[in-house]
């Protein structure tokens, strides 16, 4: 009788319980899908045997799955030969590459020819979460210190026709080129990522972006020898916010028109970033020769600059061969706004436009900007530059 009693009473609980537990794991089930560990695949985490064939069968059974899939890297240091994750045959548009170890390139150089390292091509849908890649670039950057005949080196981690991406709390460290590229992508989503590489190390761009529309960069810190992060042609829509630059050569639109047909770079937001002795802080670069490309639309808004030798520059005469010798850059510059840009020059021309002489730059803004040098007024200096100055504007403005 008591027990019928309990029973009785206890029976809703149950049910509910029940349920509750069964619900939760269904959800589970949804939102973990499929996981492909790379060591069932073969993967060896003693970073010696190059593991480019499992990363790849795991990669197909995640193309293969028809739940969304995780790709899961663990701890330990994974050699990795040059691998190419293609999407185009892969139905899967959810494929997230978890790593918790250290993905390991190779470090003789010299059996690459110029690809890339790691590559997804034609993808849609892939996040990558953490990871460490070592570029293992040293040996390369000695060869082309020393003017050897060394091959140009591998971009560490590129996504090139694809769309839908993501990319956090990724640590690329010693690219032996550039560390992040993205190349003709859609809707591409970077950040909490940091980089690193010595002060000296020859074009290790950070984050490079050409061609390639709605990409966000968010929450980095960059380190390295050549551009924290570089705009090339044909890209619009892009955001780049909170980002921590130096040692490096600062944020960069261009090198620009280097050709006679070239797509031109619109909407272009920079905001909050704190530059540390970098080479520049916010520039526009473009070759000195005709070209049709163009840049407008651009926000360079809330920087810092600590002991940055040219915080705000627009050069329109990049020419470092002679095949260019020295002509009017055909790459129209207009609407670029400056905001609120604060801190120290390490050389007394702070704000430096020299503009094309064909193509004068033109509604170039300044607004609440204050850059000293040596506890003194720093210089402006202006070529070819229309626009307009408001609010606090010091070196005063020679627009
Ligand atoms: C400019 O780009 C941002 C994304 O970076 C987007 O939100 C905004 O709508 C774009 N503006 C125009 C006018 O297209």
């Amino acid at each position: 009788m008591t027990i019928s009693i309990l029973h009785c009473l206890l029976r809703p609980f149950l049910i509910i319980l029940l349920t509750i537990l069964s619900s939760t794991s269904f959800n589970s089930a949804i939102s973990t899908g499929a996981n492909y560990n790379v060591v069932s695949f073969g993967a060896n985490p003693d970073g010696k045997t190059d593991c480019a064939k499992a990363f790849l069968s795991a990669w197909q059974k995640a193309c293969g799955s028809a739940q969304p899939a995780t790709i899961y890297v663990p701890p330990g240091r994974f050699l990795l030969g040059k691998v190419i994750f293609v999407g185009g045959e892969c139905s899967n548009k959810a494929i997230t590459v978890t790593i918790d170890g250290t993905l390991v390139a190779p470090s003789n150089y010299n059996g690459n020819d110029d690809s890339n390292w790691i590559v997804f091509e034609n993808v849609d849908g892939v996040s990558v979460h953490g990871g460490l890649l070592d570029g293992q670039g040293t040996s390369l950057w000695a060869c082309k210190k020393s003017g050897g005949n060394c091959p140009s080196g591998a971009t560490s981690l590129e996504f090139t026709n694809s769309k839908n991406i993501m990319v956090a709390g990724l640590t690329s460290l010693n690219s032996q080129m550039f560390h992040i590229v993205i190349y003709q992508c859609q809707h591409v989503k970077v950040q909490g990522v940091k980089v690193m590489a010595p002060a000296n190390s020859p074009n290790t761009d950070g984050i490079h972006i050409a061609g390639s529309d709605d990409v966000t960069i968010l929450n980095s810190n960059i380190q390295t020898g050549d551009d924290c992060v570089s705009v090339g042609a044909g890209t619009t829509n892009l955001w780049v916010e909170n980002i921590a630059c130096g040692p490096g050569h600062g944020i960069s639109i261009g090198s620009l028109g280097q050709d006679q047909n070239e797509a031109g770079v619109q909407n272009v937001t920079v905001k909050t970033i704190k530059f540390m002795g970098t080479e520049n802080g916010v520039r526009i670069k473009t070759w000195g020769k005709p070209s049709n490309a163009f840049v407008k639309g651009i926000l360079f808004q809330h920087a810092v600059m600590v002991d940055v030798q040219n915080p705000i520059v627009i050069d329109q005469n990049y020419c470092p061969d002679k095949g260019c010798s020295r002509q009017a850059s055909g790459v129209k510059i207009s609407d670029v706004t400056y905001q609120d840009i604060h801190g120290t020059s390490a050389t007394e021309v702070a704000v430096k436009f020299d503009c094309s002489s064909k193509n004068p730059c033109s509604g170039i803004q300044l607004e609440d900007v204050k850059l000293t040098y040596n506890n003194q007024v720093a210089q402006a200096s202006c070529q070819n530059a229309g626009g307009t100055s408001q609010g606090y504007v010091q070196p005063q403005s020679c627009l």
